[in-house]
């Protein structure tokens, strides 16, 4: 009998009971794992997989635990002898662009430490003390050969140096093309072994020189370069600082006698052979831990007088909290990661905390799941420091107005106060640097009067590049701090698309870039962005695990404090960057991006007339105004003609307070703008400030005879009914002694000073060269102006040629050259110009021929060399003398 529903049915009737459980639970399985890959894959569609950074395992190295070393005396340092040096270190290059003597000088630059390079020729040799001190604290060598084969003499002048002041001598190996073994190192009883292919380096935990370094690693993998030279001594002055294994076989074939486990790349002399400590390496600073065995023997050999500090501040901000593009931003679980690496930092770095930077405007522009990272953000705001961004990440330099960028910031300090974030912390960071460096003057108002803003940072000051030559300063009381960049932006947020590839950003990490730029750089504001921490955690994995590798190689203590503590620590150790140093925008390409378009650079003068004052400058000013294609500042109301804009408090005024001052040129090429400040000549401050701002500009000063300079000052004075210009003689003036009155004291120097004519020019000529800079003869141009005007228009390569000779005209009445008015009369100077008063006495004469006597010598040296004539009233001077 057949029952309904068939054959099939009945088959299927006929399973038994545990088949049947069996088969829905591996449905049930095949369901829930696809349900699981789907969940994976859906959520897994904008992310790689997020890389944990490695695990710190310092290995510490404890004292005398190094079984291959015995235990070595200690060196003699005699810290007294050393502190007759001078904190500077004097390095002997091959070349002026010799690879390694430049990264030496670079090392050294990024450190702040002074230095001297000095090419060895074998014909010059520099001279080391000056009035019984010593100039330099350490002597290095880029090339132990030029060292070891130094002329008898001069190498008796350094060995004496050395051991008198107890100065030590770094020096490298250089390359060699044969192979050496077994070498002799000079007269040492040290001998080496060149060319060889190295692994594995360790570091000997006893060496004395260790201090920033910290031994207990193995540096694991190939040395870089096949070129190693390796050292060997059985004398105890030598003690092995680095030692690695060889990696060339074939090399270890040849010298059977050689103990293959450890060779010697950085030695040690301890100076117990001939009383000067040294130390040698075996390679240049291609190989990351040189940099710090290089650091640390300058410290140790200088006996401190170069050494660096172990305390390391590092800020990490987050720029663009809300502002990434959908898809690159972070979701909840990168959230709780970067509180849960936060703590872990913070066991790492005491007060490690991650510094957000926001812009309200694109709260809520990612995708559903992206959104709820904006508010896990919001809901751990107490985790964090916070620090505002623009509103809607606008540049400040595209704002005209202070207004409208107030509008904006307060918008964003809205949105703050509405999300529980603070709004107290003093730090604002601008989108693109821009309006920091260069200073646009609304965003420091606005910083100022919406935030309170106290401390911002930059990359761009003085430039991007080379970054060690980063500085900080103040401006409108707003600390800007140096910035670093760590290779992390906005677009780099895979490990594998780091720009370079993976390998490059581990270079970077263990002994590369990053890493040394902890070693350099006391404080480090680090810059990263909101998409390194979504992603594949980029940052996080980044941090971890330079700070990591910093532990285990170096003694650097490192910290976190809150920006604006990190502001003031900032300029206690480097007081001297408080004022800033203004520079022409156009000068550099990623200045100009971030410079107002309805700014110019057209408005800055070409040439400047620097005095010293009473020598004809305003005569010269209006001469020179009256060329057509010569524009001359606009008056100020306070100082008249002249700006006085490099000298004083004027200057912290920056550049578009500057920039008013001079009309925008109808044709930059054709018409030159100057200005004339006669007070610039003698300032020492200016010739810097001159150059970083206006390089390419030309310099004119004019010289008189000092002492009549000098008293033209004081008729000056008398004239403006100065006290004590009235009350004392000329020669009471000139000749005050210390114990005179401070108020006479100041007088006889504003006197004086500036008639040291060679010493403020050798000051210019510091900064400017010799061919920018025109020294017109005063007399002359008080009886002969119009050949003094031909001079300087052919110095300044101005057109057209202007006719002074039909213009100016010498005027009876005055006593001077006047210009000729369109009406045919003269136009002088007024009253206050060629004065009236009696000539000097003779002996206040004689006596300030004297006083100037080895200011003159100097001054018609420095013409000589310039290739210029002496002026009549200096051969007088110098006649009989
Ligand atoms: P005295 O007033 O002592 O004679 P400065 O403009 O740098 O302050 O210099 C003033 C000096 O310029 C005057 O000093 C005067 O001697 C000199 N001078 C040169 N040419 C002149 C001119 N054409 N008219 C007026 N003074 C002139």
């Amino acid at each position: 009998m057949t029952t309904r529903g068939g054959p099939s049915m009945k088959w299927a009737l006929r399973i038994p009971q545990p088949y049947i459980k069996r088969a829905i639970i591996l449905a049930l399985g095949f369901s829930l794992l696809s349900i699981w890959i789907l969940a994976y894959y859906v959520s897994q569609t904008k992310q790689n997989p997020r890389w944990e950074p490695p695990q710190a395992n310092c290995k510490l190295a404890g004292s005398k635990a190094n079984p291959f070393f015995p235990v070595r005396p200690q060196p003699m340092r005699d810290v007294a002898k050393n502190s007759r040096t001078q904190p500077a270190a004097l390095v002997f290059v091959e070349s002026a662009y010799s690879k390694l003597g430049q990264e030496i000088a670079a090392l050294l630059e990024a450190n702040r430490l002074k230095y001297k390079t000095e090419i060895v020729s074998g014909k010059s040799f520099p001279s080391f003390t000056e009035l019984g001190h010593g100039k330099y604290s350490l002597v290095i060598f880029e090339n132990l050969n030029k060292y070891l084969h130094m002329d008898k003499w001069n190498r008796d002048i350094l060995d004496r140096y050395c051991l008198e002041f107890n100065v030590g001598i770094i020096s490298f190996v250089g390359k060699s093309e044969d192979n050496l073994l077994n070498k002799k190192v000079g007269d040492f009883p040290l001998y080496m072994h060149s060319n060889l292919r190295l692994k594995d380096c360790s570091l000997n935990p006893d060496c004395p020189l260790l201090y920033l370094t910290r031994a207990g690693e193995t540096w694991r993998g190939n040395l870089p370069g096949e070129d190693w030279t390796i050292f060997q001594s059985n004398h105890t002055t030598y003690e092995p600082v680095a030692y690695a294994k060889t990696s060339s076989l074939e090399y270890v074939h040849m010298n059977e006698n050689l103990d293959r486990s450890y060779h010697v790349t950085v030695m040690q002399d301890l100076g117990l052979y001939d009383g000067i400590q040294r130390v040698f390496f075996g390679n240049d600073l291609n190989f990351w831990l040189h940099r710090l065995l290089f650091l640390d023997s300058a410290t140790y050999l200088s006996q401190g007088k170069l050494s660096l500090s172990l305390e390391r501040f590092i800020l990490v901000d987050i720029d663009d909290i809300f502002v990434g593009k959908v898809g690159t931003r972070m979701q909840t679980s990168d959230v709780k990661a970067l509180v849960s690496a936060q703590s872990r930092l913070g066991s790492l770095v005491p007060g490690f905390r991650f510094n957000l930077g926001f812009s309200g405007y694109f709260y809520y522009s990612g995708d559903d799941i992206e959104d709820t990272g904006d508010d896990a953000l919001l809901a751990n705001a107490h985790e964090f420091w916070w620090f505002p961004h623009m509103w809607a990440h606008t540049q400040p330099h595209t704002f005209t107005n202070e207004t409208s960028l107030r509008e904006q910031m307060i918008l964003n300090k809205r949105f703050a106060k509405e999300h529980g974030i603070p709004t107290d912390g003093g730090y604002a960071v601008a989108p693109h640097h821009s309006g920091v460096y260069p200073v646009h003057v609304p965003l420091y108002e606005a910083w100022r009067k919406v935030w309170g803003i106290k401390v911002t940072s930059t990359e761009e000051y003085p430039h991007l590049r080379p970054p060690r030559h980063r500085r900080g300063f103040i401006y409108k009381n707003i600390m800007v701090l140096p910035r670093q960049t760590c290779g992390l932006f906005t677009h780099t947020i895979f490990i594998d698309k780091y720009p370079g590839g993976r390998s490059r950003l581990e270079e970077s990490i263990h002994g590369g870039e990053l890493f040394q730029t902890f070693i350099n750089s006391r404080v480090n504001i680090f810059m990263t962005h909101l998409s390194n921490y979504g992603n594949d955690r980029l940052a996080l994995y980044t941090f971890e695990s330079v700070i990591k590798f910093v532990q285990c190689w170096t003694n650097l203590q490192l910290k976190t404090v809150p920006p604006m503590e990190l502001g003031r620590k900032y300029f206690d150790l480097y007081p001297e960057e408080v004022n800033p140093v203004w520079q022409n925008p156009c000068d550099d390409k990623r200045h100009s991006a971030i410079w107002s378009k309805y700014k110019t650079c057209d408005r800055l003068p070409r040439f400047l007339v620097i005095g010293p004052q009473k020598t004809g400058t305003t005569a010269l000013y209006a001469f020179l105004s009256m060329h057509p294609n010569i524009l001359s500042n606009f008056p100020s109301s306070k100082t008249f003609e002249e700006v006085q804009f490099f000298n004083g408090a004027n200057y912290y005024r920056g550049i578009d307070w500057y920039m008013e001052f001079f009309p925008t040129p109808s044709n930059s090429s054709l018409q030159y703008l100057f200005e004339k400040s006669a007070t610039y000549f003698d300032n020492e401050l200016v010739p810097k400030r001159a150059h970083a701002l206006l390089p390419r500009a030309k310099i004119v000063t004019i010289l008189i005879n000092p002492a009549r300079r000098a008293y033209s000052w004081y008729q000056h004075m008398r004239a403006h009914e100065d006290a004590v210009a009235l009350n004392h003689s000329f020669y009471k003036v000139v000749t005050a002694t210390d114990e005179a009155p401070r108020s006479l004291r100041e007088l006889k120097n504003r006197c004086l000073n500036p008639g040291k004519y060679a010493v403020h020019l050798e000051m210019w000529l510091n900064h400017y060269p010799a061919s920018q800079l025109l020294i017109l003869d005063g007399d002359q141009l008080r009886t002969d102006p119009v050949s003094t005007m031909w001079k300087t228009q052919k110095f300044l390569k101005v057109k057209p040629h202007f006719d002074y000779d039909s213009h100016l005209r010498y005027d009876p009445s005055k006593g001077f050259y006047c210009q000729v008015m369109p009406n045919g009369k003269t136009k002088c100077l007024g009253r206050s110009k060629g004065r009236h008063y009696p000539p000097m006495e003779s002996d206040t004469e004689k006596f300030l021929s004297n006083y100037y006597l080895p200011y003159n010598v100097e001054l018609s040296k420095l013409l000589t060399k310039l290739g210029q004539q002496l002026p009549d009233w200096l051969r007088e001077e110098l006649r009989g003398r």
